[in-house]
C-alpha cells in the first residue's frame, strides 16, 4: 500500500504535537490505517527556533503556499492559524494542487468556510477540522458520525478554556474581572489579542462550526450573537452563587420556528449541573439529538497533546479512504442560515 505523505504548515504547539504522536505511535497507526502516515515536508516562520521535537528528517520549505504545492505531500496539514491571509491562501492552493486539507483554524472555517468547501467539492478534495472546535473533545465527529442519524435539536457548552479560568477563578477566590485576567495573561492562557478570548470571538467561531454541522446550514460567524466576559463583576458572580448558579461563557445554537440560534454570552448555570460543576480551562459541549437524547462531552479545549490527538483522528480518517463532505453534507446543499434574534429588552 502506498504511503500517505504528509506536509505541515505551521510548527507551533499543535504542529509539534503532531510530530510527536506520528513518530511515537508509527506503528499503531499503520496498524490502524493500513498504510504508513509519514511526514515528507514542513514549515514554519522560524525555522531557527529549538523545537522539543527531532525535524532532521522533513525537507523545509520556506513558506505554507509552496509546501502546499509539492509533489510529494498528498495531505496538507494547516496548522499557522489566523483568519486571512497565508493559512487561507495556503489551503487555496492545497486542494487547488489536488491535495486534501487538515486544519485546526476556526476562524478561518468560521468565516470562509463555505467557499473552502465549495473550493474543495470542486477539486474533489476533502478538508477535515476536528480540532478547530474543543480542541481534544471529538465533537465534530460525535456530531458527523456517531449522530448522524439524528435530528439535532440542540448543541451548547462552554468552549472557550480561558474565559472558563477566569470566570471560575474569579468564582473561587472571590477576585475582581481584572486580577484574574492579569493572572491569566502571566500564566499564558490568552491568545495574543486577548479580545479573541474574553470578546468571546473564539468561542463564537467554534459555535458557528458546530451549528453549521449541527443544522445543516453555512458557517456564518456573523449571525452568531456575541457577548464576551469582560463586563461580568465579581458582584455579578456572588449574586449568582447566591442563588446556586454559577455564571459560564456558554454558547448556544438551537432550531426555533423563527430561524437558526446561535448565541455566545455569560450565562447563568445551577451550580451542581454538570456545566455548573465545569472547573478552569476544559471545555464542555452538551449535544442534544432526538434519537439519541442528551450527550455530554468534557475534556481539554486546547494545548498540545489533545489538539494534536484531534488532528490525528482528521488524518487517520483520510488515511484510511473515509471522505466526508467539509460540514457533513455536500456545499452545495447548504443555504446561509436564518437567525433567529433572541429577544433581548
Ligand atoms: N484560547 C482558546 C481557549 C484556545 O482558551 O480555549 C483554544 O482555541
Amino acid at each position: 500500500s502506498t504511503p500517505l505523505r504528509l506536509g505541515i504548515a505551521g510548527l507551533g504547539t499543535v504542529g509539534i504535537g503532531v510530530v510527536k504522536i506520528i513518530q511515537t505511535h508509527a506503528d499503531l497507526i499503520s496498524a490502524r490505517c493500513g498504510r504508513e502516515v509519514r511526514i515528507t515536508a514542513v514549515c514554519a516562520r522560524d525555522r531557527t527556533r529549538n523545537r522539543d521535537a527531532d525535524l532532521s528528517h522533513y525537507a523545509w520549505e520556506d513558506c505554507a503556499p509552496d509546501l502546499a504545492r509539492r509533489d510529494d505531500v498528498d495531505l496538507f496539514l494547516e496548522l499557522i492559524g489566523g483568519e486571512e491571509g497565508i493559512a487561507r491562501e495556503a489551503i487555496e492552493v492545497a486542494l487547488a494542487h489536488g491535495k486534501d486539507v487538515v486544519t485546526a483554524n476556526k476562524a478561518l472555517l468560521a468565516v470562509h468556510g463555505q467557499q473552502l468547501a465549495e473550493s474543495a467539492e470542486a477539486a474533489g478534495r476533502v478538508i477535515r477540522f476536528e480540532a478547530a472546535v474543543a480542541g481534544g473533545i471529538p465533537v465534530i465527529k460525535t456530531l458527523t458520525e456517531s449522530l448522524a442519524g439524528n435530528s439535532i435539536k440542540r448543541v451548547m457548552g462552554v468552549m472557550n478554556g480561558t474565559c472558563n479560568y477566569i470566570l471560575t477563578r474569579m468564582q473561587s477566590a472571590g477576585l475582581p474581572y481584572d486580577t484574574v485576567f492579569e493572572e491569566a495573561r502571566r500564566l499564558g492562557y490568552l491568545e495574543a489579542d486577548p479580545t479573541l478570548d474574553v470578546g468571546g470571538i473564539d468561542a463564537g467561531h467554534k459555535l458557528a462550526l458546530l451549528a453549521a454541522i449541527a443544522f445543516g446550514t453555512q458557517p456564518a460567524f456573523d449571525a452568531v450573537e456575541i457577548e464576551g466576559i469582560e463586563r461580568v463583576s465579581i458582584d455579578d458572580i456572588h449574586r449568582a452563587a447566591d442563588m446556586g448558579y454559577r455564571i459560564k461563557l456558554l454558547g448556544v445554537a438551537q432550531s426555533t420556528g423563527r430561524g437558526l440560534e446561535q448565541r455566545m454570552s455569560p450565562c447563568l448555570v445551577p451550580a451542581d449541573s454538570p456545566l455548573g460543576q465545569l472547573e478552569g480551562g476544559t471545555n464542555m459541549v452538551v449535544i442534544e439529538g432526538d434519537a439519541v437524547g442528551q450527550i455530554v462531552l468534557r475534556g481539554a479545549g486546547a494545548g498540545e497533546g489533545p489538539t494534536a490527538s484531534a488532528v490525528m483522528s482528521d488524518v487517520i480518517e483520510i488515511a484510511r479512504g473515509v471522505r466526508l463532505p467539509t460540514f457533513g453534507q455536500p456545499a452545495s446543499a447548504l443555504a446561509r442560515p436564518t437567525p433567529a434574534r433572541t429577544a433581548v429588552p
